[in-house]
């Protein structure tokens, strides 16, 4: 099995750097346009080997998409991060043709592959990547979501004092400050609903923070986070390569599902080795139902600023 990340920033070498830890696949490609960064980041990956333990192969390449021939998975980061008080739909106009003409290039050379967006605006590449390379809808999922609920169950953890991995929470919607939606309604600790465990104030600022998570980060940073897009990544690879049927929030094609046609937005689907298989249906209730569709709204307008660029 073989897996490329496009785009060897911080988001791109921490997915490359989890899956090899994580020896999910035999061979990692990371492919950069600046010359020089990609082989470097590998080689300094490859050198935690034998610290770590791993087998995975890591390599690095500037822009030659002929070494990511024949690649099972393919994980797009590349383009601009948010720097502090931007949002993620001001990256369009540049990280549009750049997505673009990435999942261009990689289909020359693996022609099957299966498409792991995380590019901002994520929900927006995704529908990008879809409608330009026309493959079949289950090959591209968007990363959104896995991201934004393992943030949501964080904010969780934090506010019972459990562990996050005792949580099921998540996270539908754009993967934007005022797109996403947390599903407070249906989250649960262990079998219990966390609405008994927690009062409706401190559930609401639980949300709140979720929605802002990437942007704190941001403010704190002064660039972008990379740890969590980074694990969220290699989530989605993991259940591809696995072919494990986790299901994990993702962003995909909706065709009247969730009742909403043509856009990629967030929902949680079965991912195994086709890519994602099902999308699984939460019966929103009326409140969450107009949340998800003012979402679709915001990056239904978003998708609009597509047909304005050059690409
Ligand atoms: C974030 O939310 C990178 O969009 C990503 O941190």
């Amino acid at each position: 099995m073989k897996v490329t990340v496009v785009g060897a920033g911080a988001v791109g070498a921490t997915v490359a750097d989890n899956i090899a830890r994580k020896e999910i696949c035999h061979e990692v490609v990371l492919l950069d346009i600046k010359e020089g960064v990609a082989e470097g980041k590998s080689m300094d990956m490859m050198q935690t080997a034998a610290l770590l333990g791993f087998d995975t192969k890591i390599s690095g390449s500037t822009n030659d998409y002929a070494k990511t021939a024949n690649s099972d998975v393919v994980v797009i980061t590349s383009g601009l991060p948010r720097k502090p008080g931007m949002t993620r739909e001001e990256l369009i106009g540049v990280n549009a043709g750049i997505v673009k003409g990435v999942a261009e290039n990689i289909l020359k050379y693996s022609p099957n592959t299966i498409f792991v967006i995380i590019s901002n605006p994520m929900d927006t590449m995704t529908y990008l990547a879809l409608k330009s390379t026309g493959i079949a809808k289950n090959r591209i999922i968007g990363m959104g979501g896995a991201l934004d609920s393992s943030r949501f169950r964080y904010y969780l953890a934090q506010a019972l004092g459990c562990s996050p991995s005792q949580l099921n929470a998540d996270v539908i919607g754009g993967h934007g400050d005022t797109t996403m939606i947390p599903l407070t309604r249906l989250a649960t600790l262990g079998s219990t609903p966390v609405t008994q465990l927690l009062d409706a104030e401190t559930l609401q600022k639980v949300a709140a923070d979720t929605m802002v998570g990437g942007a704190t980060l941001t403010k704190l940073i002064g660039t972008s986070a990379w740890y969590a897009p980074g694990a969220a990544g290699m989530e989605i690879v993991e259940s591809i390569l696995r072919d494990e049927k986790k299901v994990i929030t993702s962003c995909v094609y909706l065709e009247g599902e969730y009742g909403q046609t043509d856009i990629c937005l967030g929902v949680p689907v079965v991912i195994g080795k086709n890519g994602w298989e099902k999308i699984i249906d939460y019966k929103l209730n009326e409140e969450e139902q107009a949340a998800f569709n003012k979402s679709a709204d915001a990056v239904r307008a978003m998708n609009d600023v597509l047909k304005t660029l050059s690409l």
